[in-house]
């Protein structure tokens, strides 16, 4: 049962001089970058691009609402370094993306007025696919094998060993399902359970095999495009589910110098890195985002994070970026026809804590990881800045983390969803003003089913958003009329807001 929901704690805001005087919205580098403050907003995904990948008018206005709020830094969303079909994820995997991106950064420098440095998490993943229907598994997608007739022998299908491979896959297929697992190897269990998917240790299919060759030039051609449309930073995205993440957890068993030991788990990590920096030069920040911890069983814990950090930081990385779980290997089983989602088990739940949590809460929940990783760095000498994230929804939550030395940035993803002006009204002591995140997720919700992420309170604030749309509105007074999302019902980005009123 989920726990009680804790309520969000009251706030108290800094005035304007106040706020002049913190350490939030003091200067703050990255590298050879000068930030206007310590705020950030990292990676959200909000499924604006096409199935092309591209920039489309919906990137650019998501984007570009977020910098209005002028928060230090904001983070573009995963984007693929591939030149493959990825639905509607944005991609950076070919030059024809560059002209949509150049749009990017301009937009968000002329709404943030400067004042906003524009990083892009580049991505790569390996495939997913849907659960299947149980028929369909066994009669199409079954590799059979000897041991399959021996079991179904055992389980009291008699003269498995000669029959007919139609009749035998049929006879699977009617076992009773609590008799599949004893049928199945546990891959296989999950692949008709689950969906089939992925590792980075299926050496013995050619192009995982060939990841660490792949990989090192893929990621350095994404971050140099990142740096010829005029992005301040590439973020390399090695946190969650996705395949550098996955290289780094201690369930990588790779066999080939690539996986096993914490040496070898960080070894492609750091060649990738290295052939981005080959690529961009020593003076372009970047960074990585990885896992504190991976919440899973027998997977990486904090230990290994500070090691991993350490490693990043002296290879001359300018921001490591603390995330948490995320992972595919305890996601919540999904229907027939649906994927597995990375934010569903433990892990995803620990990830983007709501107030149904539990133990502390969601609030600053991770910044311990963020902290251990930090005091590491700085024991070695490396002052490598690091970003912490969860549940940062106030200025004496973000403010403490600095003064406390857990991080050096403060990021926070719902809570600037949920008010993009938050950081700013904060700023210009109208923190009064400021837009609460409920964190119970309804964003994340939009996130799993692959529809447009909005936020609840956007639509909560202006009840008769969807009948003022469907009115005629005169020109010039467009902005009357918010554009909505596919179904009709939600604003696509946060209502308007000025300093003025
Ligand atoms: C809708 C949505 C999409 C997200 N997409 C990404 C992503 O593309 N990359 C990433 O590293 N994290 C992603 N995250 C995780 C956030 O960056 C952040 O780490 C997490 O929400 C916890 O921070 P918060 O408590 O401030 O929201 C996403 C979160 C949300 C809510
Ligand atoms: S939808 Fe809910 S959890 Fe998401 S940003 Fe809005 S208030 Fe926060």
């Amino acid at each position: 049962m989920p726990a009680k929901a804790q309520p969000i704690p009251p706030a108290t805001w800094p005035s304007r001089q106040a706020a002049a005087q913190s350490l939030l919205f003091g200067a703050g580098s990255i590298g050879a970058l000068r930030t206007r403050t310590r705020s950030w907003v990292p990676a959200m995904v909000p499924w604006r691009s096409n199935e092309n990948g591209e920039v489309t008018p919906d990137v650019l206005d998501w984007y570009g609402r977020f910098a209005r709020g002028k928060p230090g830094v904001l983070v573009v969303e995963a984007t693929g370094i591939r030149d493959i079909p990825s639905g509607p994820l944005l991609r950076i995997g070919h030059d024809r993306y560059l002209p949509g991106l150049e749009q990017l950064c301009a937009r968000v420098q002329a709404e943030s007025e400067g004042e906003t440095r524009l990083f892009i998490q580049l991505i790569d993943f390996l495939t997913i696919r849907r659960r299947p229907e149980s028929e369909r598994y066994f009669k199409q997608f079954l590799h059979l094998r000897p041991e399959h007739r021996e079991r179904m022998e055992a389980l009291g299908f008699e003269n498995a060993a000669a029959s007919g491979e139609e009749a035998l896959r049929q006879a699977m297929c009617d076992l009773p399902q609590e008799k599949w697992e004893q049928l199945l190897a546990p891959r296989e269990f999950e692949d008709l359970t689950r969906g089939y998917r992925e590792r980075v240790d299926d050496l013995h299919l050619e192009h995982i095999a060939k990841l660490p060759e792949v990989l090192p030039p893929l990621f350095a051609q994404a971050a140099e495009r990142a740096q010829k449309s005029g992005f301040d930073g590439v973020e390399l995205h090695y946190a969650h589910a996705y395949t550098m993440a996955s290289f780094l957890s201690r369930t990588n068993q790779r066999s080939d110098g690539y996986g096993g030991s914490p040496e070898a788990r960080v070894r492609l990590p750091l060649e990738v890195f290295a052939a981005v920096r080959d690529q961009v030069g020593s003076d372009y920040p970047v960074g990585c985002r990885y896992l504190g911890d991976e919440v899973i069983a027998g997977g990486s814990r904090i230990e290994d994070a500070c090691q991993y950090g350490l490693a990043f930081a002296r290879a001359g990385m300018d921001f490591l970026s603390v995330s948490k779980g995320g992972k595919f290997d305890d996601a919540r089983r999904p229907k027939v026809g649906s994927a597995a989602y990375p934010y569903t088990g433990e892990s995803g739940h620990e990830c983007m804590p709501t107030v149904r949590i539990g133990g502390a809460g969601p609030f600053g929940r991770n910044l311990h990881l963020a902290a251990d990783i930090r005091r590491t760095l700085h024991d070695d000498g490396q002052t490598t800045p690091v970003v912490a994230a969860g549940g940062i929804n106030s200025f004496e939550l973000a403010e403490q983390a600095l003064a406390s030395g857990a991080c050096d940035f403060v990021a926070a993803a719902r809570q600037s969803l949920a008010d993009p002006d938050w950081f700013r009204k904060i700023e210009l002591g109208l923190g009064d003003e400021v837009r609460r995140c409920l964190f119970t997720n309804y964003c994340e919700g939009l996130d799993q089913k692959h529809l447009q992420v909005t936020c609840q309170l956007w639509d909560r604030d202006f009840p008769k958003v969807a009948e003022r749309a469907q009115t005629a509105v005169p020109p010039g007074e467009s902005d009357l009329a918010p554009k909505l999302s596919s179904d009709g019902r939600r604003r696509l980005v946060a209502p308007d807001w000025s300093p003025e009123g």
